[in-house]
């Protein structure tokens, strides 16, 4: 499969069939594939929590305006930002000595660099926001490939989703992945409007 044709091949599934399990093992090899997305110095802005038993999903559907597709689906994963991400800065380092990208001379200033950002918490957060959605998108697609479908909620109360499963203050959810196999009782609708690039692209100046 191409990445266009995943691409294609994707769409924001309505409704799951019911009683399709997925198992812990795949969706890991999901995330570590999705872990391959880019993130800003790469620090990986991103953890997950994942409700795969019915009564987690049930949980999980009360604090989603109670859409029926979180229970249907076989998991549900929330991507979830770290505001803590720079903490991160010290194992990326190592990683980038042991590359060659730069000397153990040269680690203690890329921990200033990557760590000054704590500074301006708005900065951390928009950062999370950003490069954790380019790894929803590539969860999405590996999803595609892999047989399984997908469906990206926002309609979720970020608070009450914390509460429920209690993450810590350095933690928030940005998105929810509903995963499972289409419900063959109901018709997918043709995919919505998108506007062209003839609309939307500006080259040069605005
Ligand atoms: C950030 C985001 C939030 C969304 N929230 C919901 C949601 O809460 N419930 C829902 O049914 N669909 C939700 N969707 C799905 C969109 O409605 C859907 O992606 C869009 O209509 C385009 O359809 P397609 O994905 O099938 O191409 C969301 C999509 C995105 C990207």
């Amino acid at each position: 499969m191409t990445v266009t044709e995943a691409l294609q091949a994707r769409r924001a599934i309505p409704s799951f069939e019911k009683g399709v399990s997925i198992t812990r093992e795949e969706i890991d090899t999901l995330i570590n594939r999705a872990c391959l997305a880019p993130s800003s110095m790469n620090l990986q802005p991103w953890d997950f929590l994942v409700c795969i038993t019915d009564e987690d999903k049930a949980r999980m559907q009360s604090v989603a305006m109670n859409q029926k597709k979180v229970s249907e689906a076989s998991a549900v994963l929330a991507v979830i930002c770290n505001l803590d991400f720079p903490d991160h800065a010290a194992a990326v380092a190592d990683s980038n000595i042991a590359n060659g990208y730069f000397g153990e001379d040269r680690k203690a200033g890329f921990i200033t660099n990557a760590t000054a950002i704590k500074a301006n918490p708005q900065a951390v957060r928009e950062e999370a926001i950003r490069s954790s959605n380019l790894w929803a998108m590539a969860f999405m697609l590996v999803a595609i490939e892999a047989g399984w479908h997908t469906g990206p909620m926002g309609g979720f109360v970020a608070e009450d989703l914390s509460k429920e499963f209690g993450l810590p203050p350095s933690r928030f959810p940005v998105l929810l992945i509903t995963i499972g196999r289409p419900n063959p009782e109901i018709k997918l609708l043709p995919r919505g409007i998108r506007f062209s690039s003839a609309e939307l692209t500006h080259y040069g100046n605005w």
